[in-house]
């Protein structure tokens, strides 16, 4: 049984990824999230299934907290096949427009998106490496992409940005040898985030991202996709 640690499980793209994972049976899943006393619906989850599901705290933007969890998590596996960089912020107004933008939230934005997932990933890495075919999924966004660069939204478009280097030098690095990373735009989905709006249920964005997860190979390494597994430009 695969063993899959996802940030940001309590709601979102993050609990549907976990839902999902529950349905199909083939794996261990660590659901990380900031605050379980208050994550109802992965606890329900936890409850129906507590052979292959375990809650892990973790702000990922806390150092203390990185290091407790990979703690938790060894005492539970000897490897990690796959982590999910999911938890995510958009910001508000301060970190948007011109003119009322400012460093803290801007910074606090870039700081969860970008800076985080990579201290993360370098935390996990020993028990990636100990996976035999291990991944590492960046969900980032369309808004990261240089090429479809918009207006507004400075601090969000800044921070996948990073978050889409980041992980182009991890699948470089020779301090990541065997382990694949890949960056991924989950679609436009109603989430918090998202809003009512969006094109896409969680359901459907989670079961194309299950889909693509599970055919990633050491030749994707580095590339960007949609959720659908066609390619993105950068
Ligand atoms: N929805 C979309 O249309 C869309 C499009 C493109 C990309 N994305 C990306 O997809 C990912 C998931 O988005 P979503 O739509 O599911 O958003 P969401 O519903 O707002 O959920 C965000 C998740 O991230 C967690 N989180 C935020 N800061 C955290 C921190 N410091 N430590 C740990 N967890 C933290 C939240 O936990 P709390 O409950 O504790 O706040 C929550 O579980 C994000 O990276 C987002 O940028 C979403």
């Amino acid at each position: 049984m695969q063993t899959i640690l996802i940030t940001g499980a309590n709601r979102g793209i993050g609990l549907e990824l976990t839902r999902q994972y529950m349905g199909q049976g083939t794996a261990f899943i660590f659901a990380a999230c900031r605050a379980p006393e208050n994550a109802e619906s992965l606890q329900a989850l936890a409850s129906a299934h507590p052979a292959r599901l375990a809650i892990l705290q973790l702000d990922i933007t806390d150092a203390a907290s990185i290091e407790a969890a990979r703690q938790a998590v060894a005492a539970k596996t000897e490897s990690l096949d796959l982590l999910i960089n999911n938890a995510g912020i958009a910001g508000n107004q301060s970190a948007r427009r011109l003119g009322q933008l400012t460093a803290a939230e801007v910074s606090r934005v870039i700081d969860t998106n970008a800076v985080s997932p990579l201290l993360l990933t370098q935390a996990f890495r020993p028990l990636l490496q100990a996976s035999a075919a291990a991944r590492v999924v960046m969900i980032s966004s369309g808004n990261g992409s240089l090429t479809n660069a918009r207006g507004n939204s400075y601090a969000y478009r800044m921070s996948k940005a990073a978050m889409n280097m980041a992980a182009r030098v991890l699948a470089l690095d020779a301090a990541m040898a065997g382990i694949t990373t890949v960056t991924v735009n989950p679609g436009w989905v109603k989430t918090d985030m998202g809003g009512p709006d969006a094109a896409l249920e969680p359901a459907e964005s989670a079961s194309a991202l299950l889909a693509l997860f599970a055919r990633l190979s050491a030749a994707d390494n580095g590339k960007f996709f949609q959720y659908d597994g066609s390619s993105l430009p950068w």
